[in-house]
């Protein structure tokens, strides 16, 4: 017995040195004081992280993380397999209100070696970040009960077959019903709420959303994926910086939210 017990301490002993929910938890806490103080020193932090905003590598003490910034709203995935998280903050009370989309990535020595944000502001993609807040704030994003969780495999399938869609027609996407979308500001399921608001029209030309970066986690049927966006932008052709944010229920998707960084304001349209 008292061996057995020294087996099981030695495996709970084990299991708590690799990545966990406990771990990663702590890093979006972490971050969150970060963001709030305007001081980028986070414990986990590698002292060579690799940072970048909106696709530019950057100095962290000299990007948004280096600012205070009120966080109004938050919501993060845990992702245990990759050991990665992702945070959306709202901001709409700060005098520089922004939306600050952020995937952290840790190294095999336990710190955090990349850390990449969107952040979206005054004059991005149909930006309003008090409508943002305000949707937000209405949708549930409870953890899902432990039989009725998607795989991670069906979950990034969905995310990646709603981005296929924009420019191919015969991609199926699995939306829910209800589904809502919140681009920016802007809210698809605002009377509608019990139908599927999220179907994307063709674009008028064929491109390719490529340099996809995900962040997966199951108990919250959540999907991050961060990728460059072409069409959208016209003073870049190879992408926008652009960040898509999914929840899924029971294999269907029921919440979309983008955040778009452009170039020229509203992205020239
Ligand atoms: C940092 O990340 C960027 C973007 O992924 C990459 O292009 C660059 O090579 C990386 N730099 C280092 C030093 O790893
Ligand atoms: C942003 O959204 C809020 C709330 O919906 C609205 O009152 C405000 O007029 C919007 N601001 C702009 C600049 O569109």
């Amino acid at each position: 017995m008292y061996q057995l017990l020294l087996v099981l301490a030695g495996l709970a002993s084990h299991a708590s040195a690799a990545c966990d929910r406990t771990m990663l938890k702590d890093a979006t806490a972490a971050y969150l004081k970060a963001q709030a103080a305007g001081d980028p020193k986070m414990p986990a932090l590698s002292a060579t992280v690799n940072y970048t905003e909106n696709d530019v590598v950057m100095d962290i003490s000299k990007g948004v993380l280096a600012q205070p910034v009120v966080v109004d709203f938050d919501r993060s995935l845990l992702d245990t397999n990759q050991c990665a998280t992702f945070t959306e903050i709202s901001s709409a009370t700060n005098k520089h209100p922004y939306v600050i989309h952020t995937q952290m990535r840790f190294g095999d020595d336990g710190k955090i070696d990349t850390v990449q944000s969107v952040v979206a502001d005054a004059g991005d993609w149909v930006f309003n970040a008090t409508a943002h807040l305000y949707w937000n704030k209405q949708e549930k994003w409870d953890p899902i009960p432990e039989d009725k969780r998607d795989k991670r495999d069906v979950i990034q399938a969905a995310g990646d077959a709603y981005l296929d869609s924009w420019t191919d027609g015969k991609v199926k996407v699995p939306y829910g019903s209800p589904c809502a979308r919140l681009e920016g500001g802007m809210y698809t399921g605002t009377t509608a709420t019990k139908t599927n608001t999220c179907t994307m029209p063709q674009f008028p030309e064929a491109f390719t959303i490529k340099h996809r970066r995900y962040v997966i986690d199951e108990e919250l049927g959540g999907l991050s994926i961060f990728n460059d966006f072409p069409f959208i932008d016209k003073t870049k052709p190879d992408g926008a910086p652009s960040s898509n944010f999914f929840r899924l229920e029971g294999g269907k998707i029921r919440y979309i939210h983008e955040n778009t960084v452009c170039a020229t304001r509203n992205c020239g349209r």
